[in-house]
């Protein structure tokens, strides 16, 4: 009865128990095992440094794995011997990656270096004896890659070249060092990967008095990674840096194939807090673009892309985001705006409605009166603010489903809708002080990725239905779900269900983040049901469903984020015992690592082959 045994579909599983949060484990449905691919610190480059947690170098993190692993993809070859694998790494704690406080000046300059060197992305190739069995990673692959501060990106679309984005060390604003904040993000058609330039604005330390300035969160403060003391472009309070935090918070493309690749930052997908971006060809060939912006209150976006997509013309791809129009929602439900205190839905069943996508760039102009089109793409969330989008609840992952041409919105919570001065319920956020998130759907008009206008409606209002009477489920039995809270990233399987990961559910229904199978048709419709379990304080990001193989993956970000030091809350993934010595590459303290979950019998792997 609904269960995931017989869906179709290999990859069959029994729902595991949601985890309390204090338990620092990594569950996975019976049947299944799992095992880390690569982990923070692992060396990608042949001359790379195995991991000295004790004795971390700048140089020696250039040359390793990452930290906070977000987004994650894996691209096959057609004989699944070989991979690679892209991440995105989104931010470093610096607290539990050292075995102690930094003793002096020198040694806190050396750690702001190795933060440089933590954050960005890594492209690194993997490999198996036969497909379906677990991957190992290659250790001096001809296409790894790691992407950081110091890694040149070319600005493409109406924004490069122009006063906006020009500073002193680049005067013809063309080219900008490194990326920040890169949180989810996606696989285009033509196989590169679209990252999201999140919270870069805490990077900066600027006038701060704007009206600009505010809307982005951008102020005259010291900054936590105090990047300003080392390298002046962090500090853009004078002349020469006034414009650094403009080439930050877009959408960057890399082409994953080519180690060499100049990666682009695409201005025409606006500026703002990118959580990532999801592609569809519409049925006239345009590419279509989802984005969603991580604030409170803030914006759904859609690109159209001017030229149109051309099969097995990668070069001719990659400049398709470059040249487009630019849209956000706006929503309008069309019964009651907010769930009542005992769950009661609508009286016409649904929390649903109609939708317009607000034009802010059409046909290379601007569509908002008063600014021109690098204004609107430098200073989006104002232009959005003057078309009059709907304010919602943190829109993270945004995605189509390719099956249906359907989108789904993670909008993952928000605890200050209808508190204070800002915006009350409404039919599309439905909750007052949303504790848990929801999940919206969105049916383009005539199921055309280039409309502009749809409907939409919720699948789900997440929560504990034991604990919670405004949970929904699309009318599935609440009884019968997996607790879930904070929807964050979003993926799909081969039969078009959803997959769910979350980021918040510790400090709100208790349980431990996981990963969460969702049926979106006939009588399974608003089914959840839980599939793999974080350790203690870890976010689920990823994830990547390859149900033809049975196997999905999952980034285990931020594992013991609320540890210290001396006292660690977690320590995935190589769980070394207190007392014992760690074997070779191990450690005892928590690491961020991209895990494979697949069936026991499997194989074993090549994991440690390295
Ligand atoms: Fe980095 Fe919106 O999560
Ligand atoms: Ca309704
Ligand atoms: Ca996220
Ligand atoms: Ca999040």
């Amino acid at each position: 009865d609904g269960g995931s045994k017989g869906q179709g579909g290999k990859l069959a599983f029994e729902p595991i128990k949601a985890v309390n949060a204090a338990v620092d484990t990594f569950d996975v449905p019976k049947g299944y095992s799992w095992q880390p691919i690569i982990r923070w610190g692992d060396p990608i480059f042949k001359d790379a440094p195995d991991f000295d947690f004790a004795n971390q170098t700048p140089a020696a993190q250039a040359g390793q794995f990452g930290y906070n692993n977000d987004y994650t993809e894996i691209l096959r070859q057609p004989n699944g011997k070989k991979g690679l694998l892209v991440c995105n790494h989104e931010y470093v704690n610096p607290q539990i990656m050292f075995p102690a406080a930094p003793a002096n000046d020198a040694e806190k300059a050396q750690r702001r270096n190795i933060f440089r060197n933590a954050v960005g992305m890594s492209v690194v190739e993997l490999e198996r004896d036969k497909k379906g069995q677990p991957w190992g990673y290659v250790r001096g692959g001809q296409l790894n890659r790691r992407i950081t501060m110091d890694t040149k990106f070319e600005l493409t679309g109406p924004l490069a070249g122009s006063d906006f984005v020009k500073t002193v060390a680049d005067r013809e604003g063309r080219f900008v060092l490194g990326t920040l904040g890169n949180c989810a993000g996606g696989t285009t058609p033509w196989g590169t990967i679209l990252s999201g330039e999140e919270n870069f604005n805490g990077f900066f330390r600027t006038n701060g008095s704007s009206a600009e300035d505010r809307r982005y969160g951008l102020g005259n403060a010291a900054t936590g990674m105090g990047w300003e003391l080392d390298d002046p472009r962090f500090d853009a309070r004078g002349a020469d840096y006034r414009n650094e935090p403009n080439r930050f918070g877009y959408i960057v493309e890399i082409d994953p194939e080519d180690p060499n690749a100049v990666p682009k930052k695409h201005t025409s997908l606006g500026r703002f807090k990118h959580e990532g971006a999801n592609v569809i060809i519409a049925d006239n060939g345009k590419v279509v673009a989802y984005s969603g912006d991580d604030e409170r209150f803030d914006y759904l976006y859609k690109f159209v892309s001017k030229d149109k997509y051309k099969k097995n013309d990668k070069a001719h791809n990659m400049t398709l985001l470059s040249e487009g129009d630019l849209y956000v929602a706006q929503f309008a439900g069309n019964s009651a705006a907010e769930i009542d205190g005992s769950g009661t839905v609508p009286a016409d069943g649904a929390f649903d409605g109609s939708g317009v996508w607000l034009p802010l760039v059409v046909n290379g102009k601007s569509a908002i009166s008063g600014m021109s089109i690098q204004e609107v793409l430098v200073y989006t969330r104002l232009a959005a603010d003057k078309a009059g989008a709907t304010k919602m609840d943190r829109c993270e992952d945004v995605e189509p489903n390719l099956k249906t041409g359907k989108v789904y919105v993670a909008c993952t919570n928000n605890t200050k809708r209808g508190v204070g001065s800002g915006a009350v319920a409404d039919e599309a956020n439905p909750r007052t002080e949303n504790r848990d998130g929801h999940v919206v759907e969105i049916t383009e008009r005539r199921n055309d990725a280039t409309a502009t206008t749809f409907n939409w409606n919720l699948l789900m209002l997440c929560g504990d239905p034991a604990k919670n009477t405004e949970t929904y489920f699309s009318g599935f039995p609440a009884s019968k779900v997996s607790p879930i809270s904070c929807p964050d990233n979003l993926a799909f399987d081969t039969q078009g269900n959803l997959w769910i990961s979350t980021d918040g559910a510790p400090s709100t229904i208790g349980y431990n983040d996981g990963l969460f199978k969702v049926g979106l048709e006939g009588r399974n419709r608003g089914n959840v049901e839980q599939f793999a379990s974080m350790p203690r304080n870890a976010e689920t990001c990823g994830p990547i469903i390859h149900d033809d193989e049975s196997m999905v993956y999952v980034a285990v970000q931020h594992p013991g984020e609320d540890g210290t030091y001396a006292a660690h809350t977690s320590f995935f993934p190589d769980f070394v015992a207190e007392g014992t010595t760690p074997k070779r590459g191990q450690v005892r303290a928590p690491r961020p690592s991209v895990v494979q979950i697949f069936p026991k019998d499997s194989g074993k792997g090549n994991h440690g082959k390295n």
